[in-house]
């Protein structure tokens, strides 16, 4: 089996700030409450640029900080939970607009956790040396399919994209881990279209919009990145002393503090960006991690877990060691 590394980040914000105060003019909420039971204080949300426009931007900059061009990517995986269309995926519409001519290009569906599946799935590719160099990218525009008048969803989320660069080179993606509960799948929901067509009975015309039972995945979220982030942990023999960073999904404060106290670990190895770009789905922590990078914070040797909850139910955590 190859090794595989990450060689590249990038990532790309719509321009427009949305603050808490201006949400305060369309829902009934506050920036006290918001801020006080998520962390939230900001978010970006995209006035026209789909989520393959996102995505392509932000791989791009992944491409360009890897030292490559579009053409040397020979796989491209887009994590996200709100496409541009049903057909073609993301990952084509992404391939078009970078000229990624050589790439097979496909979407992967796991809302939340989506960039820990694509980038575990990416992986396998190259590991089993079916691709050599791989384009992850988490993204979404979710302002498009959130219900702007339920309070208690509108105020969490926001619009943006991540990327990586993955390449055969060392072994940089030490381990990774994914779960999944379809069960569970009503507590965060964001229905297509419903059946309809001539030969049936007329049907109620559904919204295709978030909805959330934020008490229960409160609940799920604090469970399953405590079970994920042991399981890598335990896989990889690595002790949690050893770790330098966590780069959480970024849904809220609360439950990222809750987990820290949960397994004992200091708030200080968790990187947080949520105040300025609220939950952005499969988006946040390619986002986070570009973050850091630009800020110069990941250091060679660097050992980092990234780990994730989202719909589905799906949850999952990655342990790589940064060489770049
Ligand atoms: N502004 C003001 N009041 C509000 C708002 C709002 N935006 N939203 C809800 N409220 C009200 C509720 O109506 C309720 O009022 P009531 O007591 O009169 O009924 C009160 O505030 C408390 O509501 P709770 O739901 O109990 O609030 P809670 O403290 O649980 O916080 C929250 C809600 C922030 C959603 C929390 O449950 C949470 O973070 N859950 C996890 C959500 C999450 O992480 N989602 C994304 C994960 S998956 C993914 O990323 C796709």
């Amino acid at each position: 089996m190859k090794n595989v590394e990450i060689i590249g980040t990038g990532s790309y914000v719509p321009d427009r700030i949305v603050t808490n105060d201006e949400l305060s003019k369309i829902v009934e909420t506050s920036d006290e409450w918001i801020s006080s039971r998520s962390g939230i204080k900001e978010r970006r949300i995209s006035l026209k640029e789909n989520t393959s426009e996102l995505a392509a931007k932000a791989g791009l900059r992944a491409i360009e900080n890897a030292k490559l061009e579009a053409k040397d990517i020979d796989l491209v995986i887009v994590a996200t939970t709100s496409p541009d269309a049903f057909t073609p995926s993301t990952a084509c519409l992404v391939q078009a607009i970078i000229g990624a001519e050589n790439a097979v290009c496909f979407d992967v569906s796991a809302a939340c956790t989506g960039f820990i599946f694509a980038l575990n799935t990416a992986t396998q590719f190259i590991k089993t040396g079916e691709y050599k160099t791989a384009l992850v990218i988490g993204s979404e525009v979710l302002s498009k399919i959130m219900n702007w008048e339920d309070r208690t969803t509108c105020v969490l989320f926001g619009d943006g994209a991540g990327a990586v660069v993955l390449r055969e080179g060392s072994n940089g993606i030490i381990k990774a881990y994914m779960g999944s509960d379809g069960v569970n799948s009503k507590f965060l929901y964001c229905p297509a279209v419903e059946v309809g067509n001539p030969f049936a009975a007329e049907i109620a015309k559904i919204e295709s919009k978030i909805s959330m039972n934020g008490r229960e995945v409160f609940k799920f979220a604090v469970k399953a990145m405590d079970n994920s982030i042991k399981n890598v942990l335990e896989a990889s023999k690595i002790d949690i002393d050893d770790i330098d960073y966590i780069v959480p999904h970024q849904a809220n404060i609360r439950i990222i503090e809750f987990v820290a106290k949960k397994l004992e670990i200091s708030m200080d190895k968790f990187f947080v960006n949520l105040h300025n770009y609220g939950n952005t789905s499969g988006a946040t922590i390619p986002l986070a991690l570009d973050e850091m990078n630009k800020k110069g914070m990941l250091k060679k040797g660097n050992k980092i877990i990234l780990v994730g909850f989202g719909g589905g139910l799906t949850w999952g955590a990655a342990i790589i060691e940064w060489t770049m």
